[in-house]
């Protein structure tokens, strides 16, 4: 999604801002702009494409040279990615850049034409601009809230008015925006790592907080124009967290990321052997005490979610029900004041899984947030927060955060099945004792990694695939098969292997490649069936199992055998390999890993 960025302080500003924008690429973005403010006049530069675009049509206009201004990386929703449509918007008075959706721009733009403004753009954000244009009072704060009373959407905002060139304006309504308070020098951003070279320290912009930004000073309003005193967070990860460190990409660094991800995130909930979340203010006789749990979140944190579903309905006997959350917020969901609803969100910016706890809340049910990002909406609205401590994942892909959210889901399991009696004292110990294990055997998976790198290359032509598996394997697939299709571009699938023979067997040749999942000791067996029946009908086979899992010879092409550790915990193992082949796939297909088309990290529209 769009990124914005500002700044207001002794150096260049072009360079800062283009080095912050840099460092939100990983959001996704198909344009990019900047103004700055150059001797009192408003300077735009813009235009489609990447930030390597922006830099040589500078290098060509001239570079804008002033100390405050604000940029911008548009993900288009209103109006095709192209030069006018890229942010900022405005005039010669005020520029803007914006980060949501103004719903009720239509009606906006019509007034405003019929109060004699035009447009260039086809965008939603211009409205904002010459809307507070319209309304400027020679007060800025005055002439934002007036604005924003007309304005219905979500939206995170960077404003500047000409008439104050000593200051950056920031508002923000279910979009993230923070503001970095550096020395002698301050800045706005959509995410934490577009300033981390700079500052550590950053505040919080709530929902309808206006943020007035000068450079030895930050004032807060509430939109009745009271003065706010906020507090300072500090991040407590250091730059090289949001740097590639040697790896070719994000992607690969992440993946590698993940044994000391999942043991940061699970020590500090764990005493005497035992899942300890008195620090999130929960225990297992709370938990153990609603009537059904609901689990919802969005692609690959719902696959995280499945994982969850399948492990505390069998160790806890409490029915789950996981939604999609876009799906979950308009089909009047059967949640009521003795659920749990639980949200999964990496970023805690996600519009639907926002919505959706919104919608839980509304309806009495007690809510709880797996979230990586401190501070995030989501974060903030949730009655119970679990932060997963994964560091920030800048690959769209996302690996080391599916990674944490599912150590999380098993230690909630391992809670709730012993705050219902359905475990002993002595067998939730020995399964958190095996949690504590995993991240050694996660490195040990990570080891496939040439292993992986081979199947790729015989991936690397294939137009479509399918991933089966049952049980914790079919949860597991569908994540393998969203990591493949997100960053190859290959389309894939996954389906619960015993599915195949009610109609998609029929997609079955020797151009489908099949990737079957079979860790579960209980349904290996059937699984193998499964796979016979398209190995009959032509297809490629890649088998990841175990490694006492018997394979007749010329069942499957490969075998990637896994690690051992108790079945259960599994899909943290097997998660390893089909994280590794999708990446290779991409490599070898010459993709932009980090940055898939089309994709956004953070999805802060619905
Ligand atoms: O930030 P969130 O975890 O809420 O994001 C949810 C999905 O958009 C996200 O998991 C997405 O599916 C991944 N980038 C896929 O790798």
């Amino acid at each position: 999604m769009c990124g914005i960025v500002g700044y207001v302080g002794d150096r260049s500003c072009t360079d800062v801002l283009l080095d912050a924008l840099e460092k939100l690429e990983y959001r996704g973005y198909d344009s990019a702009g900047i103004a700055v403010i150059e001797q009192g006049v408003i300077k735009v530069e813009k235009c489609k494409g990447r930030l390597a675009n922006l830099r040589d049509k500078m290098a060509f206009d001239g570079k804008p040279e002033g100390h405050v201004g604000i940029g911008h990386t548009r993900w288009a929703t209103h109006g095709e990615p192209s030069d006018i449509n890229s942010h900022p918007h405005g005039n010669k008075r005020v520029t803007v850049v914006h980060n949501g959706i103004i719903e009720n721009y239509r009606q906006i733009k019509e007034f405003l034409i019929s109060e004699g403004y035009s447009f260039v753009s086809e965008t939603d954000t211009e409205t904002v601009a010459k809307l507070l244009d319209y309304y400027y009072t020679g007060d800025p704060v005055d002439t934002i809230i007036k604005s924003l009373a007309e304005i219905k959407g979500s939206y995170a905002l960077g404003v500047m008015f000409r008439d104050f060139p000593d200051r950056i304006f920031a508002v923000r309504k279910d979009s993230p925006l923070i503001v970095g308070k550096g020395d002698h020098e301050n800045f706005i951003a959509s995410d934490v790592p577009a300033i981390m070279k700079y500052t550590r320290d950053y505040y919080l912009l709530d929902t309808n907080e206006i943020a007035v930004i000068k450079k030895d000073d930050v004032t807060f309003y509430n939109i009745h124009r009271e003065q706010l005193y906020k507090s300072v967070h500090t991040a407590d990860w250091d730059v090289d967290a949001a740097e590639k460190g040697g790896y070719e990409h994000f992607m690969l660094k992440e993946i590698n990321e993940q044994p000391n991800a999942v043991k940061t995130t699970i020590t500090p909930r764990i005493s005497d052997s035992m899942p300890d979340f008195t620090a999130e203010g929960f225990d297992a006789a709370k938990l153990g005490a609603y009537n059904k749990i609901f689990i919802v979140a969005c692609g690959t944190a719902m696959h995280a979610g499945m994982v969850g579903k399948y492990v505390i309905e069998r160790l806890a006997r409490i029915p789950v029900i996981v939604d999609i959350a876009s799906e979950f917020r308009y089909r009047d969901p059967l949640i009521d004041e003795r659920d749990l609803m639980i949200v999964i969100s990496q970023s805690g910016e996600t519009a639907d899984t926002k919505a959706a706890l919104e919608l839980a809340k509304s309806r009495g049910a007690d809510t709880m947030a797996v979230v990586n990002v401190k501070g995030s909406s989501i974060a903030r609205e949730a009655d119970m927060v679990v932060y997963t401590h994964a560091g920030p994942e800048i690959s769209v892909a996302s690996t080391k955060a599916y990674m944490v959210q599912i150590s999380v889901m098993y230690l909630l399991a391992f809670e709730l099945a012993y705050g219902v009696g359905r475990i002993s004292k002595e067998q939730c110990q020995k399964l958190t004792e095996e949690l504590q294990e995993i991240p050694d055997v996660i490195q040990e998976a990570i080891g496939l990694e040439n292993h992986c790198q081979y199947v790729a290359s015989k991936l690397v032509n294939a137009d479509s695939l399918l991933y089966i598996g049952r049980g914790l394997d079919y949860a597991l697939s569908m994540e393998g098969s969203l990591k493949l299709k997100e960053i190859s571009y290959i389309h894939s699938e996954s389906y619960a292997a015993g599915e195949l023979k009610h109609g998609t067997i029929s997609l079955i040749t020797e151009n489908m490649p099949v990737i079957a999942v079979a860790t579960q000791s209980d349904l290996v067996d059937k699984t193998i069936s499964n796979i016979k029946e398209v190995k009959a009908r032509g297809a490629m086979v890649i088998l990841v199992c175990g490694k006492e899992v018997v394979v007749e010879d010329g069942v499957a092409d490969h075998i990637i055998r896994l690690p051992e550790v108790d079945q259960m915990l599994m899909p943290m193992v097997a998660a390893v390999p089909l994280q590794l082949i999708a990446y290779y796939t991409a490599v070898l297909k010459g993709n932009d890993v980090d940055k898939p088309r089309n994709l956004a990290k953070s999805v802060t529209v619905e």
